[in-house]
């Protein structure tokens, strides 16, 4: 199983780490195109190895797409991030160019790979990969809603004064502050409805504080988060690799699934060897219709910016 990440920054390189620790891939290349980066943050992750205990093969390249060839997942997470008090949608105009010849090289190397899109605007970028590579939907995958189903697990376990692990929940919608849409209704503790425990003011709250999670760090860090999005996209990776058939909120080109069309959006799929196996279609209360369908607006609306 080989897996190239492009982009050495600090959210491929986090990638690159947790898909090596997990020790489930054979080889991780790493490129960026910055000169020498890559192969830098390669070397120092490779002397983690006999520490960390993993044996993936670890190398790095500056912008030779050659050494990516036969990649059966592509993981794109170049681009600029943003900064305090931007938007994800801001980013489009220069993550936009680079996303679409990022992802020409790839496949013009790795024609059979599945690819995970993390630059942002998520969806928008997501979108823009379906339609100028023309790769069957399932081999092309969002990952917003596992990030933000994490953030959202954290506040819910901060709310509850439980462990993490007692908690489960999902959000979905699109990977922006305004898009996401938190499943408070479906979360639970133990299998209980987290409602059981919480006024609908702190479970309010909680929605609230999921949604800005990636601007709350942001404005904390002068950039955006690295950890959790890293650990999101190795989640996904391995979810395909090991052929695990797990479910997970990830960014779908859609064909009326959930009344919506012509657009990536964050809906729950199933993912397994062929990237998304299937499309999970949910109940949702009339008030998450409402919200996931502005979301969508807000993502056309995006999406509207691209030159296609
Ligand atoms: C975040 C970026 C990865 O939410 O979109 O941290």
């Amino acid at each position: 199983m080989k897996v190239t990440v492009v982009g050495a920054g600090a959210v491929g390189a986090s990638c690159a780490e947790y898909i090596a620790i997990k020790n489930f891939a054979s080889e991780v290349v790493l490129l960026d195109i910055k000169e020498g980066f890559a192969e830098g943050k390669a070397m120092d992750l490779m002397q983690t190895a006999s520490l960390n205990g993993f044996d993936t093969k670890i190398t790095g390249s500056t912008s030779d797409y050659s050494k990516t060839a036969g990649s059966d997942i592509c993981v794109i997470t170049s681009g600029i991030p943003r900064k305090p008090g931007m938007t994800r949608e801001e980013l489009i105009g220069i993550n936009a160019g680079i996303v679409k010849s990022v992802s020409a090289s790839l496949i013009e190397h790795s024609p059979n790979t599945i690819i995970i899109v993390v630059s942002n605007p998520m969806d928008t970028m997501t979108y823009l990969v379906h339609k100028t590579t023309g790769l069957p939907k399932n081999r092309i995958i969002g990952m917003g809603g596992a990030l933000d189903s994490a953030r959202f697990k954290y506040r819910l376990a901060e709310a509850l004064e439980a462990p993490i692990s007692d908690v489960d929940g999902m959000v979905i919608g699109g990977h922006s502050d305004k898009g996401m849409v938190p499943l408070t209704a479906h979360a639970t503790r133990n299998s209980v409805k987290v409602s059981e425990f919480l006024s609908e003011d702190r479970l309010n709250q909680v929605k609230e504080d999921t949604k800005v999670g990636g601007a709350t760090l942001t404005k904390l860090l002068g950039t955006s988060a690295w950890y959790a999005p890293g650990a999101a996209v190795s989640g996904l990776v391995q979810a395909i690799a090991c052929d695990q058939k797990k479910m997970f909120p990830c960014s779908a080109l859609l064909d009326g699934e959930y009344g919506l069309s012509d657009l990536c959006i964050g809906v729950p799929v199933i993912l397994g060897k062929n990237g998304i196996e299937s499309i999970v279609e949910i109940n949702l209360s009339d008030a998450e219709k409402t919200h996931l369908s502005e979301s969508a607006e807000g993502v056309k609306k995006t999406n509207g910016l691209l030159e296609l």
